[in-house]
């Protein structure tokens, strides 16, 4: 398994996963909202809750997806660390209905918005977590999927940006985490960036936790 520190990683901070973010927030809550929900996630459109439903997004960037997920009928969730991006997303997507908070993998408290979700993405955001905040991460958010609920995964390969905290992390590590959390792997697969950058790949996870009664056999 690769678990490389970037050469140029963050800060010593608690959230060392955001670092590089506040100072880049203009320009990327620009890049982020050149695609489309179906673009990113056109792979796996036909595993999203198609009925309404209660969904988080972690990581949430400037709230994209979210709105996308509101416009199809589900209560989101949006959890965002980056006071920058957050006010992006908030002006951006401003009347959207989005709940937006401020908070972080792996502990995630949630404290404002118990009880559980019928789906759960992490876009773009798994990466900057190390390896033991993989495994707590991993945990935190099956123990916040209803039975039978999704976990939607975009793993970010190649060069790492300028001043970002980010490892390498493959599809095949998540999936054994996902595994040892109970989380079973009905999708996974490849794409180019889809901004064209040199190197940039792209792994999408989709995991689905047990149903109740299953669990019973
Ligand atoms: C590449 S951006 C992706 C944003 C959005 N999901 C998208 O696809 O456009 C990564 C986001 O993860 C957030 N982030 C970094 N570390 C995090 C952590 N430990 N917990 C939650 N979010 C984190 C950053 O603030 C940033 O908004």
């Amino acid at each position: 398994m690769s678990d490389q520190l970037a050469p140029v990683g963050g800060g010593t901070g608690p959230v060392r996963g955001t670092a590089g973010y506040a100072e880049a927030a203009d320009a990327l809550a620009v890049q982020y909202e050149e695609v489309t929900f179906g673009e990113v996630h056109g792979d796996v459109l036909r595993l999203v809750p198609a009925e309404a439903g209660r969904i988080l997004d972690v990581g949430a960037g400037t709230g994209r997806d979210a709105a996308a997920l509101v416009a199809r009928g589900h209560a989101v969730v949006a959890v965002e660390p980056t006071a920058e991006l957050r006010a992006h997303g908030q002006r951006i997507h401003a009347g959207s209905g989005i709940d937006w908070v401020d908070d972080v993998l792996p502990d995630l408290t949630l404290s404002r918005h118990p009880g559980r979700f019928d789906a759960v993405f992490a876009t773009a955001v798994w990466m900057h977590l190390d390896a033991a905040e993989r495994r707590r991460a991993m945990a935190r958010i099956a123990a916040l999927l209803v039975p039978g609920g999704r976990f939607f995964v975009n793993l970010r390969h190649g060069p790492v940006p300028e001043g970002r905290h980010m490892f390498d992390v493959s599809a095949a590590e998540t999936a054994e985490l996902g595994a040892a959390c109970g989380l079973r792997t009905v999708h996974r697969s490849e794409r180019p960036d889809l901004h064209g950058r040199d190197g940039v790949r792209w792994s999408s996870l989709v995991f689905q936790s047990r149903e109740a009664d299953s669990s019973l056999g």
